[in-house]
């Protein structure tokens, strides 16, 4: 069966990771800004991270790039802060003026935009009042939504409402529990609220949001150890809740809590209506998936799932330390279609090793080549066995600011932080080009 002729080939990049321009043309501050300038300050680090790829200066040229690359589709967020410097009442048109560019240039180069809402940060304003732990944080989303419907659903056909809910989780865990899970049904309501918000405002649209979460996989394929894999994925582990997959999937696809959590969690968890829950389970088109890595098990002579560590068994390491596992692709997508029966967007997959320039000016990155097609064969064989995913996003087309540093290296491009930014297309880039050239026909 192999790839449809309409599978959205793709890559991905988000607003704070690559923009830079953090306080140009009336963009209001982002708790990251405030975070890592001071981080910056204290380190005497002076570019770290606010120019990071310099993308708002070099538009144009990222344009030709991604036109070269020859990607059907490409998938950005948009800075709250940079639309609403406060995240609440005036808009900067300025900030509505760059991704009008962005969304323009795309669509004359024949290229689809997929445009994520919220990914990762949070305008200053916002934060001083509580962040996710605002009980209106819910209907601020939504106002900032009705923003970005109105001045893209023209164009946009494709939204995204929250990237990753698993980390987004996981950045509340330091909270106490009661305040974790009440901030979390905050998410998802907010989630909710845009999602109805984008049905009414915007005509044929298509909308998804992103989870993550490293999908349990085994050497052996039947039917046991799929059942122990989907066991270990949609878990809802008693320590970490708040990276479980059906902690959000199960909520905005079922409209209910897991069975575990009211189990474990009852008498700690928020108010929870009937409304709020119709309103999470608006109805959506997609799931949206990011992987990375997986979770390697095997089953021992007692029937248990056992997780290997992966630390002392010589497998290689990605620059951000994880394994590399394309099998874990497969079994994902697999489990993610038998529960929640929806079409899959792998919205991210990728990966960081280091890089450098060769004497010949070009980067020779293998090992990246041969991660794209071992994950993409993987992928391909799911698609064979009917599971219906609908498109793949390279994490990412440039490399850029991995929330903290700049060594993790997950570009198709090349960035030369020492020489302003100079963008030098790696040899990874013209391997995923001839995939996509080929719809995925020569893996
Ligand atoms: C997922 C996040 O969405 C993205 O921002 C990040 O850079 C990649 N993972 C790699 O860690």
């Amino acid at each position: 069966m192999a790839f449809k002729k309409d599978f959205l080939w793709g890559t991905a990049t988000s607003a704070y990771q690559i923009e830079g321009a953090w306080l140009e043309d009336g963009k209001g501050l982002n708790d990251l800004d405030v975070l890592f300038a001071e981080k910056a300050k204290k380190d005497k680090d002076q570019d770290v991270p606010l120019v990071a790829c310099d993308h708002y200066h070099r538009l144009e040229e990222d344009l030709d790039l991604l036109k070269e690359l020859k990607v059907k589709v490409y998938r950005f967020s948009v800075s709250w802060a940079r639309i609403m410097p406060t995240g609440e009442g005036e808009v900067n048109e300025k900030g509505i003026a760059f991704y009008n560019r962005l969304i323009d240039g795309l669509l004359q180069r024949n290229i689809i935009p997929f445009l994520t809402i919220f990914h990762a940060e949070m305008p200053e304003g916002l934060m001083q009042k509580g962040g996710f732990q605002n009980p209106e944080f819910p209907a601020i989303f939504e106002k900032f939504t009705e923003v970005v419907a109105r001045n893209f659903g023209d164009r946009v056909k494709h939204f995204i409402t929250f990237n990753e809910f698993g980390s987004m989780g996981q950045t509340l865990a330091g909270l106490p529990q009661q305040r974790m899970f009440y901030a979390i049904h905050n998410i998802l309501k907010a989630h909710g609220r845009s999602a109805r918000k984008l049905k009414e405002l915007v005509h044929d649209v298509k909308v998804g949001a992103v989870f993550d979460a490293a999908a349990p996989f085994s050497l052996i394929e039947d039917e046991k150890h799929f059942k122990h894999a989907y066991d270990g994925f949609f878990n809802l582990d008693k320590d970490v809740p708040q990276t479980a997959v059906k902690l959000y999937a199960d909520p905005i696809f079922f409209g209910k809590y897991p069975e575990e959590y009211w189990e474990l969690f009852s008498d700690i968890a928020p108010e929870i209506t009937k409304e709020d829950m119709e309103l999470i389970s608006t109805p959506i088109d997609f799931l949206a998936y990011n992987i990375y890595h997986g979770r390697l098990f095997h089953i021992d002579e007692n029937g248990h799932s056992v997780w290997h560590t992966r630390r002392e068994t010589g497998a290689i390491q990605t620059t951000m330390g994880w394994s590399v596992d394309p099998k874990a692709m497969y079994f994902a997508v697999k489990l993610l279609a038998d529960r929640y029966k929806k079409p899959i967007y792998i919205t991210e997959c990728g990966v960081a090793f280091p890089d450098m320039i060769f004497g010949d000016g070009k980067i020779h990155d293998t090992l990246r080549e041969e991660f794209i097609r071992t994950y993409l064969k993987e992928l391909k064989r799911a698609v064979d066995e009917g599971v219906d995913v609908r498109g793949y996003f390279y994490w990412s087309f440039m490399d850029n600011f991995e929330w903290g540093s700049y060594t993790p290296r997950f570009g198709l491009t090349y960035i030369d932080f020492e020489n302003k930014q100079k963008r030098i297309p790696k040899d990874s880039f013209y391997t995923y080009r001839k995939i996509i050239e080929q719809n995925g026909e020569n893996l």
